[in-house]
């Protein structure tokens, strides 16, 4: 008779792949009351088996498909921002105001779809296993969130909304991290809070908690209710949006890549707290350099296989 245990496990197997041939192999041997024979384990076997690496395959090809068309999708919009700009800037001669705000729109729209497109080409990475991360072990956190706010000065001047550091002196101690994906990381949550706060301030706090360094970005914006914020990690989760009256130009996927990117440095990203009507508080912790955790990171990173792009052939192997 088929234990309690195997039963779970193959009802589980059941629901995952749903797939007709396997459901009447494993019901066959879910029938109550009957010992199975060896050769409906040995036909479960195969049809499991079977149905595994058909799985495998679509899953692979899925992935090949993702990267193939961020590649060519890539390409030709970058040509077209670089276009839009020039005309913007007058490069081409002069232009009037109804023109140019007709492009910038397009410009915007064109920012958007290359921000989606790289954010697809990344999860295609991060699934496939072929992400690379370049450790350093002397990153300030003060200094990284400095950077990205001077970078952001014109347009947060422009839409009423004040950004502080704290604190500002680098007093607290480096992570160890990749820097390009925690600016990427800190980016998406900065640009979040700008999204959802039209005016206000926003504060980027850094501060040590044992062998981590947490960084948390304040908004005064609309919050988050309770019943959407278990799903804002999830893939193209836009929870709030709709709650909040605002309508998020992205697609979902920002916090989604920082989970995964954050926790393969060895730390961790939450809600730490937010309230309709009072904003939200995102942090993420990194580990200092020479950590019991950062140490594990930098053993797991030293020892990932080389490399290896994803191929790109149309033909599932
Ligand atoms: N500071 C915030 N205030 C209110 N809602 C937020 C805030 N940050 C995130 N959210 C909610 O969480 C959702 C998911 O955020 P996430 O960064 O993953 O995606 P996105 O910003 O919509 O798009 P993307 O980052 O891919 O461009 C947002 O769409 C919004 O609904
Ligand atoms: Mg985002």
């Amino acid at each position: 008779m088929v234990t309690k245990k195997e039963q779970t496990y193959l009802k589980d197997i059941a629901t995952t792949f749903k797939e007709r041939r396997v459901n009447s192999v494993v019901g066959e041997i879910l029938q109550e009351g009957v010992k199975p024979t060896p050769e409906a384990y040995q036909k479960a076997i195969r049809e499991l088996t079977h149905a595994n690496l058909r799985l495998r395959q679509l899953d692979k090809a899925k992935d090949e498909f993702i990267s193939i068309a961020s590649h060519e999708l890539r390409n030709p919009m970058a040509i077209i921002k670089g276009n839009i700009s020039m005309i913007i800037s007058g490069d081409t001669g002069t232009i009037n105001n109804e023109i140019r705000d007709v492009l910038t729109d397009v410009m915007l729209a064109v920012e958007r779809q290359i921000r989606l497109v790289n954010e697809l080409l990344d999860i295609s990475r991060i699934e496939a296993g072929v992400i690379n991360f370049n450790l350093n072990t002397a990153i300030q956190m003060e200094q990284v969130a400095q950077l990205l706010v001077n970078s952001l000065r014109s347009v947060t001047e422009n839409q009423n909304v004040q950004i502080n550091v704290t604190p500002v002196d680098g007093s607290l101690p480096p992570v160890q991290a990749d820097h390009d994906k925690i600016s990427q990381v800190l980016i998406n949550l900065v640009t979040n809070a700008m999204k959802f706060t039209k005016k206000g301030t926003i504060t980027i706090e850094t501060r040590q908690k044992g062998d981590d360094i947490v960084t948390c970005v304040s908004d005064t914006g609309p919050g988050i209710p309770k019943q959407h914020q278990n799903l804002l990690f999830k893939k193209f989760s836009k929870p709030a949006s709709e709650s909040a009256g605002t309508i998020s130009a992205g697609s979902g996927l920002g916090l989604y890549i920082s989970k995964k990117y954050i926790e393969k440095l060895g730390g961790d990203i939450w809600l730490e707290k937010s309230k309709p009507g009072e904003g939200s508080t995102f942090c993420f912790s990194l580990p200092i350099p020479g950590s019991k955790k950062a140490k594990e990171v930098a053993e797991n990173i030293k020892s990932l296989q080389p490399i290896k792009e994803i191929h790109f052939s149309s033909q599932v192997k």
